[in-house]
């Protein structure tokens, strides 16, 4: 089966926009989420009409602040600020005109975990221990390997540092390179895969990214967008710094 692994849109109709386009063109069966489809951006409630479509949304730590202000805390200002914005453009509100969609899309937020195990494979937007840790580097995936060793798990697939790569308990720190296929996925070696951010990369690359997954090859997929819409909504909105649409250029 045919899968696309994608993560971190953070409110950019744009960017998923045209991911969906591209997955679309590859006989793709199922879209699974790693988490992060809100905070950051401009469009909130596009993002969450089209995250209806895929198989498997999990819980990011974005999401979680958007609902219940969980771990919000630890959010710097732009962050907080424009979680506290997304809460007010999602939430459904009794006695407003019975938003069915809005209503709809809030109970789906409620039911979404920070991680899922699917057979031999982990879900997870952060790692093993939580959407806010972090793997960055081989020094951070001990604890996740440690669990999917005891689960008898091969394969990991994460996101929420934004920064595409793989990480294998034998050979360390692979990074990714657009349009590369790996073979040898789930076979014996555990890995984890980083499938980067479709909204908000941070490899200075700001073309969206995510992966394809056929049987046991990888192929990370960068995909081009309109992101000059994207940071013109982001500077019309006060809520929103503007900083958030000029990293969207960073290269
Ligand atoms: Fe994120």
């Amino acid at each position: 089966m045919k899968i696309a692994v994608l993560s971190d849109i953070h409110s950019n109709l744009e960017a998923l926009t045209a991911v969906l386009e591209d997955i679309q063109k590859q006989d793709v069966q199922e879209i699974y989420c790693l988490g992060d489809v809100l905070g950051y951006g401009p469009n909130p409630n596009e993002v969450m009409d089209l995250a209806r479509e895929f198989q498997l949304t999990l819980l990011g730590n974005h999401d979680g602040a958007v609902y219940d202000n969980e771990g919000i805390e630890h959010f710097n200002w732009i962050a907080a600020m424009a979680a506290n914005w997304t809460r007010k453009e999602v939430e459904p509100h009794s006695g407003d005109g019975a938003d069915e969609a809005k209503l709809e899309n809030w109970n789906r937020l409620s039911q979404w975990e920070p991680m899922e195990i699917m057979g031999r494979v982990l879900f997870a937007h952060g790692s093993c221990e939580g959407n806010r840790e972090y793997i960055f580097q081989p020094k951070d995936a001990p604890p996740t390997f440690q669990f999917m060793a005891l689960k008898g798990i091969s394969t990991c697939f994460i996101g929420h540092t934004h920064i595409p790569c793989i990480i294998t308990e034998e050979d360390g720190y692979i990074p990714q390179k657009a349009g590369e296929t790996y073979p040898k996925i789930g076979y014996g070696k555990r890995m984890i895969i980083n499938v980067g951010s479709v909204g908000q990369p941070r490899d200075r690359d700001w073309r969206a990214c995510y992966v394809i997954v056929d049987g046991p090859e990888l192929t990370y997929r960068r995909v081009e967008y309109d992101v000059d819409t994207t940071i013109k909504k982001i500077y019309e909105i006060d809520s929103l710094n503007n900083f958030l649409g000029d990293r969207l250029r960073e290269r």
